[in-house]
């Protein structure tokens, strides 16, 4: 099983967040690669098994980078197919659900028939250009080793 890990960032907030994720995952023996948005070249159901994506959040929602790449997510091929979903907001946002990037983008994918292993992430950053929150980059490894957890029990069934 060796799944994606795709992230859009402005100021490298979501960059560390994606790196933490996909370090992680390969910590915790699950294969990914890790992909700038910019950078996916092809995204084929043959090489990956799964997705992980992230974006910051920006007027309460996902990047235009994102949402095209999300165009690219054909639910003929991803149907059925694990994913988990992140971002980075503003701790003041938090309490408005329906105002962050990976609620919006889990909405697509469940929208494509994929198969939601996790509540979405949302790593908190100070101010528009960071630092993250202190104690974010721990949040976030114990969030992938759950979802290493939630693979390796989908491959298992
Ligand atoms: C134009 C702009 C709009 C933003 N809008 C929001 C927002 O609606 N909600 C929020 O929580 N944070 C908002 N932010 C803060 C971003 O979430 C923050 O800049 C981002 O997490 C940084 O991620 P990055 O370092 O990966 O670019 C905004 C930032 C910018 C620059």
């Amino acid at each position: 099983m060796k799944g994606i890990v795709v992230y859009d960032t402005s100021y490298g907030n979501t960059k560390k967040i994606a790196e933490t994720i996909a370090e992680t995952l390969k910590e915790s023996g699950v294969e990914v690669d890790l992909f700038y948005v910019k950078d996916v070249k092809k995204l084929s159901v043959k090489d990956y098994n799964f997705l992980v994506l992230g974006s910051p959040t920006k007027f309460g929602t996902m990047s235009f980078a994102i949402r095209f790449f999300l165009g690219k997510v054909k639910s003929e091929e991803w149907m059925n197919k694990p994913f988990a979903a992140f971002d980075t907001e503003n701790p003041e946002n938090l309490e408005k659900k329906e105002w962050s990037a990976a609620e919006k983008i889990a909405t697509k994918l469940r929208d494509k028939k994929m198969n939601q292993l996790l509540p979405v992430l949302k790593a908190l950053v100070l101010g528009q250009k960071g630092p993250l929150k202190e104690g974010e980059i721990d949040r976030t490894k114990d969030y992938a080793r759950e979802l290493a957890i939630k693979l390796k029990e989908e491959k298992e069934s």
